[in-house]
């Protein structure tokens, strides 16, 4: 045997069984509060042209600069592992004229994405996420429907101790008077070392988590000072519709978010037993970004839900107390002779769409039985020589230790009654 012994790349998580089970019920807890609303599934492709993140995410940004995995392929095409969905949705968008019908298109995809961050609990390099993206439809109600998806997935869950939290990057005006003055504010407390980044993208300052940055920034100009009007208007539309719906949201305003296309509203949802990496979900308004893709000009909103770390939260608050049954029946050859039997029962339950599985290779009884109880099965099935002999099995109910007999011909029928399958 090779003394080899391989590990996945630092900051990759493997998730296996039982655990992978969990994911999956995360995963799908999101992506089905979005088919409920009517979004429909999007499937992207893991790589695209870099210039598809470069333009869209934003040439400064950090996502961009320092974490994303790029490399050529044999053309020399320069290519990069996606390092989020919503540039490449848009992408999408364009590419397949989607854009053409009744607005706003409404599209979801779930899957990894690749960071080349530092590694630790909660940050990996191989991240993944559902989203949600609504383009070509300006309308506060639909950035409430987008944050309201991703609260009733949280929780359906069952997560009560996470935040809401909102912003607004107001319009363009807002936004680059903003950026002014908040670059002369930053310039004139911060040292020099500091220059050359506050010159590069003021508001990224915001987002640091140093202790002494954001001391100094408990004087900075706030964004909403700079909010025209209307900026304010859709701001308290927003937020009177998030709390009309039961919602919870709290005013930040140093959430800018680390991508460079937000316009308007942006949003997070923290929770607090995650530590450092606490952001659960995060999203907001980008009005420019088909265009900047060379699109027709048309607005977006959506989020990002980060699966991995909301299953960390689901396992902080205990939420799956139990654990998942793999299937609800196993059978029992308890002779060489009614493996067949067996697996032609297995095989009409299934059919029947009661989940089912069997014991294979030489087992005693004990062994068989410790596997039906490990396997979570409502009910095992066994045939043994007499059994064979009369067309017939022994079902016992797993949790009361009751047997009863039946006729093979009917079993598969009788359970699926039994679990509410037909
Ligand atoms: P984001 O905030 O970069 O936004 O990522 C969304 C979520 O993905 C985060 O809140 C977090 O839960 C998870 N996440 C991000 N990085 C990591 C990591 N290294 N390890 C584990 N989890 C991570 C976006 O990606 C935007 N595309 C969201 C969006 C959609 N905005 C509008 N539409």
């Amino acid at each position: 045997m090779s003394e080899v012994r391989f590990q996945a790349p630092r900051g990759v998580p493997d998730y296996v069984p039982p655990r992978s089970k969990d994911f999956l019920r995360v995963r799908d807890a999101i992506s089905y509060q979005a088919e409920l609303a009517g979004y429909e599934y999007i499937e992207l492709p893991v790589f695209e042209h870099v210039e598809v993140f470069t333009r869209g995410v934003g040439e400064q940004s950090d996502l961009v600069t320092k974490e994303m995995y790029t490399f050529d392929d044999r053309g020399e095409r320069e290519l990069a592992l996606r390092p989020e969905g919503t540039a490449s949705v848009c992408r999408a968008v364009v590419e397949n004229s989607l854009a053409l019908g009744q607005l706003p298109v409404k599209l979801w995809y779930a899957g990894p994405f690749f960071r080349a961050e530092r590694p630790q609990q909660g940050r990996y390099r191989q991240l993944q996420q559902v989203g949600v993206e609504a383009i070509g439809v300006v309308d506060p109600l639909l950035d409430a429907e987008v944050i309201m998806i991703a609260n009733s997935a949280f929780e359906t869950l069952g997560l009560n101790n996470y935040r809401l939290l909102i912003n607004s990057l107001g319009g363009a005006q807002c936004r680059s008077e903003y950026r002014v003055a908040l670059q002369t504010f930053l310039l004139d407390v911060m040292p020099g070392d500091m220059h050359a980044r506050i010159n590069k993208n003021p508001l990224r300052l915001l987002d640091d988590k140093s202790s002494d940055v954001r001391s100094k920034l408990a004087k900075a100009p706030s964004i909403s000072s700079f909010w025209t009007s209307s900026d304010r208007e859709y701001f308290e539309k927003l937020r009177d519709t998030l709390i009309a719906a039961g919602l919870a949201p709290a005013f930040d305003e140093r959430l800018v978010r680390g991508l460079d296309y937000y316009t308007g509203t942006v949003f997070e949802f923290d929770h607090a037993e995650l530590g450092a990496q606490s952001g659960i979900g995060g999203g907001g308004r980008y009005d420019g970004l088909l265009g900047a893709l060379g699109g027709p000009d048309l607005s977006g909103v959506g989020f990002g839900i980060g699966v991995d770390r909301t299953l960390l939260a689901c396992e902080a608050e205990g939420v799956f107390s139990t654990e998942p049954s793999r299937v609800e029946v196993y059978a029992i050859p308890m002779v060489e002779a009614a493996q067949v039997a067996c697996l032609e029962i297995v095989t009409d339950l299934r059919a029947f769409g009661v989940s089912a599985d069997m014991t294979f290779g030489e087992r005693g009884l004990k062994g068989a039985m410790k596997a039906a109880s490990k396997s979570g099965a409502r009910v095992a099935l066994i045939i043994g020589e007499t059994e064979l002999a009369q067309s017939q099995v022994t079902v016992k109910d797993m949790n009361s230790g009751d047997q009863e007999v039946y006729p093979v011909d009917a079993i598969a029928g009788q359970l699926a009654v039994k679990f509410e399958k037909s």
